[in-house]
């Protein structure tokens, strides 16, 4: 692959996406061809499964059913974009890919990693990020500051997301080259030089 995949991870509200959307302006400011792609979404097919994920209608959604959802949202977007504009050369930063599964349906929920893995795998045709970077926020703080109308996800208990931050966080342990934690504890503004010290660093810039 030729271009750079950089994701964008943590738990909710905090304000992975605006840090990315930040980047998005930073590296097209420099003339740098980027895409900014989320999940679950990115591309038709993938946003039509993020509606089934998050409707808090769908109450008798199976875990099972759940993690496969995740993954078949991420294999068709890996599929249609993610895979080519690598090929071609393109920056690709994406907000959450496939460390949410293992935090949110793997220490959230206790779907085996070890399968999360295997089925990872296949949807990413084994694309790996090249930079991670992880907000960390506690949830009790992070959940106050997501959305009033809470999807099905945001909705869980304070236990489960305590879980999700807890997996995020073994994750940097295991993979500390990639991972790269923030804590979010200042303005966006401030955050954000911090975010730009590892964009800078993995793009040679
Ligand atoms: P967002 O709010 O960051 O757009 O993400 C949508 C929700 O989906 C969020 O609550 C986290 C959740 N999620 C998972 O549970 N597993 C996954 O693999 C992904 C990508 C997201």
């Amino acid at each position: 692959m030729n271009g750079k995949f950089i994701t964008f991870e943590g738990s909710e509200g905090s304000g992975k996406s605006t840090q990315a959307a930040l980047a998005l302006e930073y590296l097209k400011s420099k003339k740098l061809p980027t895409l900014l792609l989320r999940e679950p979404g990115g591309v038709k097919i993938s946003e039509n499964i993020r509606k089934l994920l998050l409707d808090v209608n769908n109450t008798g959604m199976g875990d099972e059913c759940e993690t496969l959802l995740y993954m078949a949202a991420r294999a068709q977007m890996v599929k249609e974009v993610l895979e080519p504009q690598l090929r071609s050369s393109k920056i690709i930063l994406c907000d959450r890919f496939l460390d949410s599964t293992i935090a949110y349906q793997g220490y959230g929920n206790g779907i085996d990693i070890k399968t999360i893995e295997q089925l990872g795998l296949f949807a990413t045709k084994g694309l790996v990020p090249d930079l991670t970077v992880l907000f960390d926020i506690p949830p009790e703080k992070g959940l106050g500051r997501a959305s009033q109308k809470k999807d099905r996800i945001e909705s869980r208990s304070l236990e489960y997301h305590k879980r999700v931050r807890n997996g995020y966080l073994d994750l940097s342990k295991q993979y500390p080259a990639r991972i790269k934690v923030i804590k979010v504890d200042a303005s966006v503004e401030e955050i954000f030089k911090r975010v730009k010290v590892h964009i800078d660093a993995v793009l040679d810039l």
